[in-house]
């Protein structure tokens, strides 16, 4: 049995709580919240889990794992005490809002004999490994852009609460590390690197706060990166609009995801991944043929769904069951936001920043 403390209550946890619910070899002991209402209704969903409002509770001698879904600006005491008393660790992504306090849970996380890891929730979706099985069997070609964006208007709501006195973390570049970018396209600054392998190593971009003055950091960021391969990556997030889609062209095909929905082509032939069923064909095109269009509606699993062998929440109880390291290291993390901060960087000096 692993018993657990969930740290941090908030909209995030409420969507994977189930998973701990439902694995019967797992238990949750507590739910920590700093509001006693957060703590005591996540407690309720779980029965046999107690709700508290003290930090210290998740290290106690009969905790196993500590779940960390906190701000941002919490990850680094509260993942530095969990490690350190000898805990495994999940954190959420970023894994700080600064490099120096991510290299740092990092170094810790290297030294522990724990299970450390961070959860990047897109890894649940089967689609995300059918595309880098696709791209690492060269279905693609060679990549030559990448392209994703994340937009919602949460940023014009949290705004408006901090203008009527009721502002949360998400307001304060202290506490997140920035704004609509550092939430939402470190997802995809990961997600890129990992399934073409490159890295990025240089970075333009700007930055703008156009609807919500209420937050410090910006609603609206574009990004242009090259790659070590010499491939481009554009990311776009917004906090002030609404819009998903996520992108790769090759020399042999392109992959689109939208809405979900999937367009493909591949002039490679057939592909058959763990969604993607894609039959081949060929159409005339400029300078030759290009692999036909299919299209096909795609649904990610949901959060808690301990059936998906993907599940993020079950590969880190899976990994601390069986000894083994988290599926998505912290240090992988680290890497997002070195690239994140080179962005920062380029939108405040106005020019191309290097990305070791
Ligand atoms: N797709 C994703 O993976 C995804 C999506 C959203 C948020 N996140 C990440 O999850 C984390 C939490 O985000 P959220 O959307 O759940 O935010 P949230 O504001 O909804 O929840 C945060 C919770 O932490 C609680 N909290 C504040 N101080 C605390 C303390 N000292 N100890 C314990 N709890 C405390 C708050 O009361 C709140 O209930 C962030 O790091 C965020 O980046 C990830």
């Amino acid at each position: 049995m692993i018993h657990i403390s969930f740290v941090g209550c908030g909209g995030m946890a409420a969507h994977y709580l189930g998973v701990y619910r439902d694995l019967p070899w797992v238990r949750v002991v507590n739910c920590i919240d700093a509001l006693p209402e957060a703590a005591q209704q996540a407690a309720a969903t779980i029965p046999g889990a107690l709700a508290s409002t003290d930090f210290s509770d998740a290290l106690r001698p009969e905790i196993d794992s500590v779940i960390i879904s906190s701000p941002n600006h919490l990850h680094y005491p509260q993942a530095i005490a969990a490690i350190g008393a000898g805990k495994h660790v999940l954190l959420q992504k970023p894994v700080a809002p600064n490099m120096a306090e991510a290299q740092a849970i990092a170094d810790a996380a290297a030294l522990s004999p724990r299970t450390c890891g961070l959860y990047m929730s897109y890894f649940d979706q089967p689609l995300i490994h059918d595309l880098r099985d696709m791209v690492r069997e060269g279905r693609l070609g060679e990549i030559v852009h990448c392209y994703a964006r994340l937009m919602h208007k949460g940023g014009m709501m949290w705004s408006r609460q901090a203008l009527e006195g009721h502002g949360n973390w998400r307001g304060s570049v202290a506490q997140t590390g920035g704004g609509c970018f550092i939430q939402l396209a470190v997802h995809y600054i990961h997600i890129f690197e990992w399934a073409t392998g490159a890295r990025v190593t240089r970075a333009s971009a700007f930055t703008r706060n156009l609807h919500c003055p209420g937050l410090e950091g910006e609603d609206l960021a574009t990004a242009i990166c090259e790659l070590d391969t010499g491939a481009m990556l554009t990311l776009d997030a917004a906090w002030c609009t609404n819009g998903e889609e996520l992108s790769l062209h090759g020399t042999q095909g392109r992959f689109t995801y939208r809405d979900q929905k999937l367009a493909l082509c591949s002039s490679l032939g057939p592909f058959t991944g763990r969604v993607v069923q894609y039959t081949g064909g060929l159409v005339p095109q400029f300078g030759g043929f290009w692999g036909e269009e299919q299209q096909a509606e795609i649904k990610p699993p949901a959060f808690a769904d301990i059936a998906n062998p993907l599940n993020q929440h079950l590969q880190f109880l899976e990994a601390v069951r069986d000894g083994r390291p988290a599926p998505v290291s912290i240090a992988s993390g680290v890497r997002d936001l070195r690239v994140v901060t080179a962005i920062y960087e380029s939108a405040r000096t106005g020019r191309a920043v290097e990305c070791a």
